[in-house]
């Protein structure tokens, strides 16, 4: 995704305040229809939660505290790798009522307080860095909520602002009238306020509303009645895009995928039909790369400079060098190690191999835990045979060796430099350096049988 060049401005912020996250999980997710809980569902195959905690963690916040219900056992394991906390909301009581549950982590935390939603995952670090900033413009606003303006406002809260941004109420779309349902400008949810001034506030929220939950919008209420101004600024409406259903994951998955693609483009990447290319958070692509249509990209890819990737491969946990071309239709697998300028093809599937500069496998074989040297050819159909139901083993072939079609490497096995292995061949022992192995049965020859044979057949037919 782009990153915003704002490292001057962060160390500027981190310089003059500190601010704690407060990231809001605690909802069910009913609409989910999922045993798995809701921010652990994965968009480009990374939990969302995780995708939040990432883009958070650009910005050096001081705490990041995620609220929870049910399912905190689910979540522990990636708040704890992240350097999160966990506070249990034993009770789904609203929004205001959520966030309260951090103040006691909280006690003597001076600094600002960055609200955030679970299942709001395109968030970027720059429109966090705006919320912080705005909060601590010449204004001073009590709280920094951020609007948007969706194609369809559906039954989001509405903002009631001023034209420089004053927010004059916030409604939740069951307590709003009809003037105000017609408001465009809806809540994200998310909040920016100074903790001294965020807990008390919420100490004050009541529930006597439409739902009869503790709304956190209230606290911008309470503190106009006392004087106080609050601030909207605006972002993007796919950035607020929210997830409560597996179509609206789906939904957030496209935007998230649309955006990489630009970004692949952007950098120097060629895709012939961007909108069939699947990225993974973390792919890597080299510039002047070309990948064809249909490719799709699982975790931990990184591929160089000038690689051809051919319509209809899959690769996940891969490293493929420079100058390489892949597929059509190859599947790469973890840890497979493309060298620079080798040659997969179709149908062909490597898992935990190294692949040496220049080497081939051009059409359907299967290299698994193998280590294949620079400039050797593995011909079509040849199999690395290397489990035998109980363990896995390695297979070795040499720089320069020939590998016929067909043939089946029997491993743990090793194939010398320069060999040459005849097609069809099952290799069990190790081959030496330059040698010819041949394993299969002998050719037998029968001048004329095939004539014979067909006449007395033919005969025997007609009788
Ligand atoms: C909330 C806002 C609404 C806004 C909308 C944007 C309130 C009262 N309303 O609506 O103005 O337009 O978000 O999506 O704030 N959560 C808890 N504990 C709770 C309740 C919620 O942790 O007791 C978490 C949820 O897991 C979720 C987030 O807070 O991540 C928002 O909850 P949700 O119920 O989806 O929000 P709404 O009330 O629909
Ligand atoms: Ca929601």
């Amino acid at each position: 995704m782009a990153r915003f060049p704002w490292h001057s401005l962060k160390r500027g912020m981190t310089r003059q305040r500190q601010f704690a996250a407060v990231i809001l999980a605690a909802g069910k997710g009913t609409r989910m229809k999922s045993d798995v809980h809701k921010v652990l569902h994965p968009i480009a195959g990374r939990a969302m939660l995780d995708h939040l905690l990432g883009v958070l963690e650009t910005l050096s916040p001081a705490r990041k505290i995620v609220i929870v219900g049910s399912g905190r056992e689910q979540v522990e394991g990636l708040v704890e790798a992240r350097g999160g906390e966990l506070v249990v909301q034993e009770q789904q009581l609203g929004t205001a009522h959520a966030v309260r549950m951090a103040e006691d982590r909280l006690a003597g935390f001076t600094g600002d307080v960055l609200i955030l939603y679970g299942d709001t995952p395109l968030i970027e670090a720059e429109t966090m860095a705006r919320m912080l900033d705005r909060l601590h413009a010449l204004d001073a606003p009590v709280a920094v909520v951020v609007g948007f303006r969706p194609a369809d406002p559906l039954q989001y809260g509405r903002i009631l602002a001023a034209a420089d941004g004053t927010i004059e109420k916030m409604v939740e779309y069951k307590d709003a009238s009809e003037t105000e349902r017609a408001v465009d400008l809806c809540n994200s949810g998310l909040m920016a306020a100074r903790a001294d001034d965020l807990f008390p506030l919420l100490a004050r929220v009541g529930n006597a509303n439409a739902a009869g939950e503790y709304y956190l919008p209230d606290i911008v209420m309470l503190a106009l009645q006392d004087g106080r101004r609050s601030a909207v600024i605006e972002a993007e409406p796919w950035e607020m895009a929210g997830v409560n259903s597996r179509a609206e994951l789906a939904l957030v998955e496209a935007e998230w995928q649309r955006r990489r693609r630009l970004k692949a483009m952007a950098d120097g990447v060629t895709l012939v039909a961007p909108d069939t290319v699947w990225f993974a958070h973390d792919t890597e692509i080299g510039r002047d790369t070309i990948v064809e249509p249909n490719v799709v990209f699982g975790p931990g890819v990184t591929i160089g400079e000038r690689v051809m990737i051919k319509a209809f491969s899959h690769m996940e946990g891969a490293r493929i060098a420079d100058d390489a071309r892949i597929g059509p239709y190859a599947r790469l697998r973890p840890g497979a190690e493309i060298g620079e300028g080798a040659h997969i093809g179709n149908f062909v599937e490597v898992k935990q191999a190294r692949l040496g500069k220049g080497a081939k496998a051009n059409h359907l074989a299967y290299i698994g835990d193998a280590e294949i040297g620079a400039g050797a050819n593995i011909g079509a159909g040849a199999i690395t045979c290397n489990y035998d139901g109980y363990f896995k083993y390695r297979t070795v072939i040499g720089e320069g060796a020939f590998i016929g079609s067909n043939s089946a490497l029997v491993a743990p096995v090793a194939i010398g430099k320069g060999a040459l292995v005849g097609a069809g061949s099952v290799i069990t022992r190790d081959v030496a350096e330059d040698a010819v192995a041949l394993a299969r049965g002998t050719q037998v020859d029968k001048p004329e049988r095939a004539r014979r044979f067909r006449e007395t057949m033919a005969a025997r037919k007609k009788s």
